[in-house]
């Protein structure tokens, strides 16, 4: 594996090549890392299964460059969609559509719906351009971390997730430390209304603002296989408990304004919800690298991104959260 520090032009188009050669390249977004492998190629996505610890079946989102390549990847795209998609990409935002043929089964978990997303990161985006220019169609990427773990946000990150079971020839691309922190919104858009499956930067409110309709949020689907929305996920080593009262040598993640418990080790304190997005995976990681056994933390209140956090802590506690 290497790892290209703020490529270049020509290291990105480089990394396209190698890409399409069927290697797997790393690369940051706005969101989170993402694990890239050719979409249309069932080999290249099958290693980056592996490097996950991916169970196969769970499906992954494919990411493209523009919303004029949407038609090749779904179809019956609905009005609702399209304006989602005109207001929020490139952004935070997956939508889950009706597939196309060339969204094969090794790619949606065999379900006919594909999720995709036109991720907002310059070195994303420039990757994309160059791999769809030498005739690739799209880029396979879940987040880069092993399956069940929390997410990367950094390069060190990625490569301490998954660094061992990347190839010679496989690739980091390091973009520094991610915008957002969470991951992105999950919409499903094959219903009259959409339905938010994993919520994320972009709002319920923030869609209902542009499609008109009173978005449902369903926090789980028998229908719908979506790894992200398993109760225990996005967790780490140590145990995170909600709420909890913090003793001596627990890790403490709260926003600044809560004051640090004697003895314990503070991890975080953002002083706004954007913040504690962006800064609470890393905080996570932290703890486990200095193996805390357990990690207290208070989520923040309110609406939007807030519980976008809400719902990866309730995760990383395992169900423990009541909305
Ligand atoms: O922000 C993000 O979405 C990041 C960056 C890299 O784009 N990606 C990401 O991928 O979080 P992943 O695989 O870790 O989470 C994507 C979620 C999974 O829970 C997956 O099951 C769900 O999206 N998903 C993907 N395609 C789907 C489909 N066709 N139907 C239902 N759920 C789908
Ligand atoms: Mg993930």
């Amino acid at each position: 594996m290497q790892i290209l520090n703020h490529p270049t032009q020509v290291e990105i188009k480089k990394s396209a090549k190698a890409l399409k050669d069927g290697n797997l390249v790393a690369f940051p977004t706005e969101t989170v890392y993402g694990l890239g492998a050719d979409a249309s190629s069932k080999k290249a996505v099958s290693r980056m299964y592996a490097a996950k610890a991916r169970p196969t079946g769970h499906p992954v989102i494919v990411h493209i460059s523009s919303v004029d390549k949407l038609d090749k990847w779904a179809i019956n795209v609905p009005d609702y969609a399209m304006k989602l998609a005109a207001n929020y990409w490139p952004g935070p935002i997956t939508l889950i559509l009706n597939r196309s043929d060339i969204a094969q089964d090794f790619i949606t978990g065999s379900q006919d719906k594909v999720g995709i997303r036109i991720p907002a990161h310059p070195i994303a985006l420039e990757l994309l351009y160059e791999f769809e220019r030498i005739g690739g169609l799209g880029i396979a990427a879940p987040s880069a971390n092993r399956f069940g773990s929390v997410s990367a946000t950094t390069a060190k990150a990625v490569v301490a997730e998954v660094g061992k079971y990347l190839g010679g020839l496989d690739l980091v691309l390091d973009g520094g430390q991610c915008l957002v922190g969470v991951e992105s919104t999950i919409v499903d858009c094959t219903q009259p209304i959409p339905i938010v499956l994993r919520p994320g930067a972009i709002t319920s409110e923030m869609i209902n603002s542009v499609t008109a309709s009173k978005v449902d949020i369903q926090k789980n689907s028998a229908s719908t296989k979506a790894s992200g929305l398993l109760r225990s996920h996005y967790s780490p080593k140590a145990r995170v408990v909600l709420n909890g009262k913090a003793e001596s040598q627990d890790g403490f993640i709260a926003m600044s304004s809560f004051p640090t418990p004697l003895g314990a080790i503070r991890l975080a304190s953002p002083t706004n919800i954007s913040e504690y997005a962006q800064e609470l995976y890393e905080a996570l990681r932290f703890g486990d690298s200095i193996n805390l056994k357990r990690i207290i933390v208070f989520p923040p209140e309110g609406d939007g991104l807030a519980e976008a956090v809400r719902d990866r802590l309730g995760k990383a506690a395992q169900g423990q959260i009541k909305n």
